[in-house]
């Protein structure tokens, strides 16, 4: 389900269709399983925006192509983190959206986004958190020689990749994995955790 810009106010709308902003910086592919769980009913959940931070990046040309607003915010563009991210909440105020959704989305963010929508900022992780935190935790997982690694979805805290976490999914790190074998595995899983994790998050604010 997509936003119209004639959509009305959240006051109006049917209290139980989330309104979503979607942070991302990369190839896309959680944004179109989240989309897909969208249009099956999986999850009651509109994307309003997409914010992207790198010009190009497939997460932009895929949520376009399915008829989310786009909008480029290029990092550097901003003289400081502060107003990348009052840029970032600007847009997605613009488009009413209620919780923001880290979809593969590579910058720390700060109190500036967090404060302006309190426990309501989820992001996906490639590890199963509390370890391997921070962008190589693929890497890592590979390097520590775990047998088991995966995917966790939290909340966003100010500390980088230890919020409450909202659900994981294990996925074995097998013998001739590569970075990008392995990677490959925890994504394909990530796309079946994240909706349903949304859902639930979702669902428990109705309670
Ligand atoms: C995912 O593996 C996610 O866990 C990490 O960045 C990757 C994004 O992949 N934070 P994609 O852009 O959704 O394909």
């Amino acid at each position: 389900m997509l936003c119209s810009p004639h959509d009305p106010a959240p006051m109006t709308r049917r209290a139980e269709v989330a309104r979503l902003g979607v942070l991302a910086s990369g190839r896309g592919s959680n944004v179109g399983a989240l989309l897909d769980a969208i249009d099956v009913g999986d999850l009651p959940a509109e994307v309003c925006a997409l914010v992207c931070n790198v010009e190009g990046a497939g997460a932009l040309e895929l949520a376009a192509a399915r008829g989310v607003s786009t909008h480029l915010l290029g990092h550097r563009d901003f003289a400081s983190r502060r107003a990348h991210e009052d840029a970032i909440i600007e847009v997605f105020r613009a488009a009413h959206v209620e919780w923001v959704i880290m979809a593969g989305w590579m910058r720390v963010v700060t109190a500036t986004l967090l404060d302006a929508f309190p426990d309501h900022v989820l992001n996906i992780h490639p590890s199963l958190l509390p370890s391997f935190r921070g962008m190589r935790a693929v890497e890592q997982a590979l390097e520590a020689g775990v047998r088991i690694t995966g995917c966790t979805v939290h909340r966003v805290h100010l500390e980088v990749d230890a919020g409450p976490i909202l659900a994981q999914a294990a996925v074995p790190d097998l013998e001739h994995d590569t970075a990008s074998t392995l990677h490959a595995r925890i994504q394909r899983a990530e796309h079946h955790i994240y909706a349903p994790a949304i859902a639930r998050a979702l669902f428990e604010e109705t309670l």
